[in-house]
């Protein structure tokens, strides 16, 4: 577990680890890391390390240089006993003082500018290889749906990609879009933040060389619960993820016992929203159902997913997530019961 406290609030993030941590024993999820720019995991992420570095590294030296002569000329020039009291003399123009205080700076950002194109080309450069993992990721006020174009798979706020390796290349190319405003992808320790804007399209691809779960969030101020719009990412080994695919193609379950749960939901306004593949319902304003309870979290991200927080966010989601766009479906107690009891069946 690293802590990197001071990012993971840049972040925001730390929220989310918070609520994944404190359920740790419960679900037995696998260790959540701090997201961190420094601990990257995947190919984007570690060449923006690199340039940080970079940039730090000579910001660093800026920073020695010009406090190092500040903290000189404090000393050396201090206010002594034997001073007359009278002005030291005055320099107008140095052309040569004028010259290296130009140059240099322009010289440092031209430096900056090349390094930074050259990286940033080499990311995009990269062609999707017909075989790579497509992934459609669309940004809604406040919660993200996920696509698997080719597979057939819709699931909301977490992404599973597979693990890469150098013998196994299985990169994840990333399609952005939005459903409303502007929000933005940023998970810190697979790649770069890319802007989700509405009518343009944005790319981005990932390449994760360790199993683990990774999280990030929206990182464009998009609205009231632009903080609780996070995103986990599982990055799993070659077989758990296929397992984790035929297991996300299979039909909702049509358990028997819930029946009742099952009818009402389909009489209810749930469906104009939201999806069950294989029911009448097939909305698609709200997260798709069909596996809600493989999901960890509810509300993206902002709760972790247990019968009694399914129960809450059924009744009234603004008691978990004020703002939220669900509105209260002002059930009966029995009724919400049913609807729940119906929900926790989606596995
Ligand atoms: Cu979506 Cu901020």
């Amino acid at each position: 577990m690293k802590h990197h406290p001071l990012l993971g609030r840049v972040v925001g993030g730390s929220a989310l680890v918070a609520v994944l941590l404190a359920f740790a024993p419960v679900a037995a999820a696998p260790p959540v890391e701090q997201p961190s720019i420094f601990a990257p995991v995947s190919t984007p992420a570690f060449i923006i390390r690199e340039v940080s570095f970079f940039v730090l590294a000579i910001t660093a030296v800026i920073f020695v240089l010009v406090s190092g002569v500040g903290v000189y000329a404090l000393i050396r020039f201090r206010r002594r006993q034997t001073d007359d009291g009278r002005e030291p003399p005055q320099v107008y123009g140095s052309q040569q003082i004028e010259l290296a205080w130009t140059l240099v700076p322009l010289l440092i950002v031209i430096v900056l500018f090349l390094v930074t194109t050259r990286y940033i080309y080499g990311v995009e450069r990269r062609a999707q290889p017909a075989d790579a993992l497509a992934v459609t990721i669309i940004g809604h006020q406040w919660w993200w749906e996920i696509r698997y174009p080719k597979l057939g798979i819709v699931t909301a706020n977490e992404l599973h990609v597979p693990m890469s390796a150098a013998s196994l290349p299985m990169p994840t190319f990333i399609t952005l879009q939005s459903a409303d405003v502007i929000h933005s992808f940023w998970i810190p320790q697979l790649a770069g933040k890319m802007d989700v804007i509405p009518n343009k399209t944005n790319r981005l691809w990932i390449e994760p060389l360790r199993a683990g779960t990774y999280v990030g969030q929206c990182a464009e101020y998009c609205g009231a619960q632009h903080a609780g719009m996070l995103l986990i990412v599982t990055v799993h080994t070659p077989e758990e993820f296929a397992r984790w695919v035929s297991d996300q193609r299979a039909p909702a379950r049509s358990d028997g016992q819930v029946a009742a749960g099952r009818e009402l939901f389909s009489t209810l306004a749930c469906i104009n929203c939201h999806t069950v593949r294989g029911t009448t319902a097939d909305g698609v304003f709200g997260p798709d159902l069909t596996h809600l309870m493989s999901r960890s979290t509810i509300g993206a991200g902002v709760i972790q997913n247990t019968p009694q927080t399914l129960r809450d966010w059924v009744e009234d989601p603004a008691s978990i997530k004020p703002g939220a766009l669900m509105p209260a479906m002002k059930l009966s107690r029995e009724d919400v019961d049913k609807v729940t009891a119906y929900l926790l069946t989606l596995r």
